[in-house]
């Protein structure tokens, strides 16, 4: 998405560790206008495809996953990040590493919230190491129900989680994949 790519590169700063700052639309602040731009992409990608719901994982997938639900109408779940090992029956959970902070931790989704013949789009703001994916699609496997694909707004391509998740035959379509940056330079995968 080449908007989403010029605006990375306005008003993104490049940190140490290889972390990509976008606090003023995507992580902090929210551009609301833009937002419904990746909306309407995310509903263009999948338009066909059925979808019945989306879903993501708090917090900042949110935003991005609400803007798709207005313009695709329809409902968003949400996992919650849990972190007790105190997981109930009534819940589908999955545990997931973040190497970006080191530190484990479970997510959980209502059994109420997602169904057997539901067909869903899993998105969420960044794709770095894919383990927050990973722990999606498995609560969709959990509750029996469909993966059709996985957006992100932003991928690192050169963290690899994304292209795991394609060898393994997984529809990924980020809306911008950053396979290379420093703070002086961001390049984007063609
Ligand atoms: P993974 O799911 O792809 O394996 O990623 P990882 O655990 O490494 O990322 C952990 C958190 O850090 C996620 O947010 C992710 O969105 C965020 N993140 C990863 N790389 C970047 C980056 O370059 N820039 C920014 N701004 N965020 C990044 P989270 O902890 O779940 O927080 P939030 O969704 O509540 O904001």
């Amino acid at each position: 998405m080449l908007s989403l790519e010029q605006k990375i590169v306005r008003e993104g700063t490049v940190l140490e560790g290889d972390v990509l700052k976008v606090g003023s639309f995507l992580n902090q602040q929210l551009d609301v206008d833009f937002l419904m731009e990746m909306g309407n992409e995310i509903a263009r990608i999948y338009s066909g495809d059925n979808v019945t719901k989306l879903l993501t994982v708090e917090s900042s997938g949110i935003a991005v996953a609400v803007a798709a639900g207005a313009i695709m109408h329809l409902p968003v779940v949400f996992a919650k990040k849990n972190k007790s090992s105190n997981i109930s029956s009534d819940v589908y959970s999955a545990n997931v590493h973040s190497y970006t902070h080191n530190k484990d931790y479970d997510i959980v989704v209502a059994k109420d919230y997602i169904n057997a013949d539901d067909k869903i789009v899993i998105i969420d703001d960044f794709l770095a190491n894919g383990k927050a994916l990973e722990g999606l699609i498995e609560i969709v496997g959990q509750a029996g129900a469909t993966v059709i694909g996985c957006t992100c707004a932003i991928e690192k391509g050169f963290q690899g989680g994304g292209d795991r998740l394609r060898a393994q035959g997984i529809r990924v379509e980020s809306l911008a994949v950053i396979d290379k940056m420093s703070p002086d330079s961001i390049e984007f995968r063609k």
